[in-house]
Formats: C-alpha cells, structure tokens, sequence
C-alpha cells in the first residue's frame, strides 16, 4: 500500500471515531503530515486540555501522552506504540524526589513536563522548554527551588535568571550526542547560518548557538529572522516541520546522530491499528492524575 493510501485511511478513520490527532514536532514526516495539530510540549498539553473530542491519538513520547490524558482526564488518550518512552523522564524515579524533597523540605518544586505522572503529583509546579524561564522567574525570591530532572535546561534557567536552583542530574541522551565539536564543524562548513539549539543541549553547545529555545520558539525564531541558512541543534525531527514551513531557507542538522529512537517508534500503520483497536490507551490512577493536575495547571494558568 502507498504511504499516501495509508495516510488517507488514517485520516478516515480519525474522521470517523471523532479523534483528534496530537503530534510532536519530533515525530516522523509522515505522522506529522496527518496530524490536526503539530507542536512542541506546551502547546501540546493546551491543546488537550481544550480538546472538545472524547478521543486522542497521541503520537509523541509516553510522558506527552500520560499529560493530555491528566489534563483532559474525561478523553481517552491512545498512544500508537507503548513502548515510546523518555529515558530522561526514566532518571528520576519518584523516591528519589521525595528524599530530595525532605532533604530541602522548604524548596519548591519545579519540573520539567518530561518526568511520569508520579512525579509531577509531588511537585508544585510542572513547566516545559518553552516556559521554563517564565515558571521560575515567578516563584518568590527567596524560596530555594528543586529543578527536575533536566540538568541542562535547569542549568540555562539558572544562567538566565541569575538564580541559584537545586538540580538533579537527568538529561536527554539524544540532546547529548550533539557535541561542542559538532557545532564547530557545523559553524565552519556553514560560515552564514545562524544557530539555534535547544536547552536540553550541554553548556558547551549552547555557547556556541545564537539562539535557546524550544521546539516552537525555533519555528518562531526562523520566522522572525531572515538569514538564509540555519544550523538546527535539536533532534532531526524538527527539520521535517521547518523545511515545510520556509522552503526558502537552508537548514541543516548538526549531527545525523541527533535522532530520538522512541520518537520514531509511531508511524502510519501503527496509528491506523491504534484507531482500529483503540488501544493503547493511556490511564493514570485517579490520586496521582489530581495532583499532579495541580502542577500543570499552575503552569497552563501562568501562559
Ligand atoms: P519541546 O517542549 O521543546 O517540544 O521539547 C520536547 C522534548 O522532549 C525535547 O526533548
């Protein structure tokens, strides 16, 4: 069957059960050409929470899925493939932040929308790349705060806002494997790009960008400049979105090895036996969905 046929029976069905396709920037081409909306983790969770049909076919990561289905907790939300977790998530197991938690039991907790659903119910507070800065930036002064688990975008919030935060040492391994190597080769052999990467880069790498931001605040970065080439330091992904979007810009990747496997785990077929069957569909246990609905929903409210 051609990818156009497949895709148009995806389409079908969606129409037919009254579904609505949520889709990362990440996510292959393909997914993101039948999707009703594309778009980075904020927009993502807004977009489920004023999502007026009862289903949701989720094709991101597993944490993106858990968070739609928190924040419209009367949808049933489908994820295509199971198995499409988020190692970061997976470095802070919820015991570890209840010690950190009574190691500093005056600090506020912030964490960043890639954690489970069980550590979100233990903070005070959830943000994502593209409100990070914002989130912390309106917490009282004087109160210590606990940032998890990305070590690197709580490090470039603390730069940013001159602010001492309590890290945990989590990271993303696919923002990891973009080196401060790699930029320089990419710099060298594209003199005239700008370049902009995501937090989640290391320190080394996030020197050497032009601009930080999320996956959304690189479309609206493109949008709002007008170089001809671009090096994008973010997962592969993004390119896809990007390139449709300005045709008449030259985007490159800093490394080919910047390429999330469980973001790839969705595609067109797995989607159609996802409508077909509904499955898998994503629950979170009623106690932990309400607290950690708290968190999001301090950070809904302050976007
Ligand atoms: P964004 O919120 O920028 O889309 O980032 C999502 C993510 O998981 C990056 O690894």
């Amino acid at each position: 069957m051609s990818e156009a046929l497949l895709a148009r029976r995806v389409k079908d069905l969606a129409r037919q059960r009254g579904a609505l396709i949520l889709a990362h920037n990440y996510q292959l081409g393909e997914v993101q050409d039948v999707a009703d909306f594309v778009g980075d983790s904020l927009e993502l969770a807004q977009k489920a929470a004023q999502a007026a049909a009862d289903l949701i076919l989720f094709c991101g990561v597993h944490f993106m899925a858990e968070t739609a289905k928190i924040v419209n907790p009367d949808a049933v939300v489908l994820e295509p493939d199971v198995r499409a977790g988020c190692p970061l998530a997976d470095m802070l197991p919820v015991e570890d932040l209840c010690r950190l938690k009574k190691q500093y039991p005056e600090a506020l907790v912030v964490t960043y929308i890639n954690s489970s659903a069980e550590v979100k119910a233990q903070s005070d507070y959830c943000c994502t790349s593209g409100n990070a800065l914002k989130v912390v930036a309106s917490l009282d002064p004087q109160r210590q705060i606990i940032f998890v688990p990305d070590a690197s975008l709580g490090e470039y919030v603390s730069e940013r806002l001159g602010r001492d935060l309590i890290l945990w040492q989590g990271y993303c391994p696919t923002h990891h494997r973009i080196t401060p190597e790699d930029m320089r080769e990419a710099r060298r052999l594209h003199p005239k790009a700008a370049v902009v990467v995501h937090p989640e880069c290391t320190s080394g790498v996030r020197a050497l960008a032009d601009e930080v931001t999320s996956t959304s605040g690189i479309i609206r970065y493109l949008a709002k400049t007008d170089y001809e080439e671009y090096i994008i330091g973010t997962e592969n992904g993004m390119l896809h979105r990007l390139q449709q979007q300005f045709p008449e810009k030259k985007l490159h990747y800093v490394t080919t090895l910047a390429v999330c496997p469980n973001m790839k785990l969705n595609t067109l077929e797995k989607m159609l036996w996802s409508l077909e069957d509904t499955k898998y569909e994503v629950i979170v246990p009623e106690e932990t969905a309400r607290k950690a609905r708290l968190a999001l929903e301090r950070m809904l409210q302050l976007v």
